[in-house]
């Protein structure tokens, strides 16, 4: 496969809509993720590429022709879901080779070696899945999508079942994997740190569409829309409106203060009402004369890398991540919180009209 495109797909449940319009490109031998909260539609995009349901409009092509006239066996597609669905009375390498034991040509046994070594599972072949650590399975399920050789990979939230630890080092074998078999993927999940982690490309989903698709540093460090910028990373919040907008920078009223932002958004004007959003490794606590305001430290939270310093300031509370060995964080501290004006985000408080 060169390329997956899907070009306007929606889809509606009686009332719902969980797509409204879902399009995109995958490439040869990258891995996109959709990353969106809870219901915004990543499993239903997903399905509707397998082809478990059909859509109500658009299409999905690969290489340039429609898959949708094919049943989902014909797809070559592999799918990971979310609960594994092992099948609990089988040996791994029963499930492993459950997709192709019907397959004339293929030594069943070899493949099942062969996945069983690309997973590091080797030894295993015999326990039943109920015998397995929730790694072990989830790998077991990775393998038995891969053993029939799919031209496209579709994981649903493959990493949600397990503990922090372990899936940070999931995610990392299963990239591994990934990039040795060079299987173009897609990779759903809600968690943004891992999408950044893992992904050559994201896609952010948010009510039923995708808000903007990038590379994680782009997504992160450009949002294009305030859903995106407030769903990746920890942001503060700020209300305004704008005082005046020049070629170099936006001046924006928060309360009684005044904050400069450099921004390239063509779409502002003045007297519009705008959301500020600022990440919390953003702020700085140093002074300047512009573009920064005192406050007093209301409280802390030590994370061990960072600390979040929670302070009350004339613009209202913000939150600032700081070193974890910072040692100006003590409670009741005065102190000035800087906002540099280049990272400084704005967005139109309400949707533009029309
Ligand atoms: N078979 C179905 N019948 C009715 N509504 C459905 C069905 N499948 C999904 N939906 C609805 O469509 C919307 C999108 O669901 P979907 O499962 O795609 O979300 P998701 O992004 O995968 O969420 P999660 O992160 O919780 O898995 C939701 O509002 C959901 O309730
Ligand atoms: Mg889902």
């Amino acid at each position: 496969m060169k390329e997956l495109s899907v070009h306007d797909l929606q889809k509606s449940f009686g009332k719902v809509r969980a797509l409204t319009g879902v399009s995109f490109e995958l490439r040869a031998g990258e891995l996109l993720t959709l990353l969106g909260p809870s219901g915004c539609g990543k499993t239903t995009c997903l399905r509707l590429i397998a082809g478990f349901d059909r859509p109500d409009a658009g299409d999905i092509r690969i290489d340039g022709k429609s898959i949708l006239p094919l049943p989902p066996e014909r797809r070559r597609v592999g799918f990971v879901f979310q609960n594994y669905a092992l099948l609990p009375h089988m040996s791994v390498a029963k499930n492993i080779a459950y997709g192709i034991r019907f397959r004339p040509g293929i030594d069943t046994r070899a493949r099942v070696n062969e996945l069983l070594s690309l997973i590091h599972l080797e030894g295993l072949a015999d326990r039943r899945p109920n015998e397995l650590s929730g790694g072990e399975r989830q790998r077991v399920a990775l393998a038995r999508a891969l053993a029939p050789s799919p031209q496209l990979l579709l994981l649903d939230e493959p990493l949600s079942a397990l503990d922090a630890k372990l899936r940070e080092e999931l995610r990392g074998e299963l990239r591994r994997i990934q990039r040795e078999l060079s299987i173009p993927t897609v990779y759903v999940t809600h968690d943004q740190e891992e999408a950044l982690a893992i992904s050559d490309r994201i896609g952010v989903m948010h009510s039923g569409g995708i808000d903007q698709i990038g590379e994680p540093r782009e997504v992160y460090t450009h949002p294009k829309t305030l859903f995106s910028a407030e769903f990746i990373g920890r942001s503060n919040r700020l209300s305004g409106r704008i005082s005046s907008v020049t070629a170099e920078q936006i001046e924006v009223e928060v309360g009684e203060e005044r904050l400069r932002a450099i921004t390239g958004r063509t779409r502002l004007s003045p007297g519009m009402r705008v959301v500020l959003v600022i990440r919390e490794e953003e702020l700085r606590f140093t002074h300047s004369r512009s573009n920064s305001v005192r406050g007093r430290i209301e409280d802390s939270e030590y994370h061990g890398e960072t600390t979040t310093v929670l302070v009350s300031t004339p613009l209202g509370p913000v939150r600032v991540r700081v070193a974890g060995n910072a040692s100006t964080t003590s409670i009741g501290k005065q102190v000035e919180v800087y906002f540099p004006p280049e990272r400084l985000l704005v967005f139109p408080a309400e949707p533009a009209p029309g």
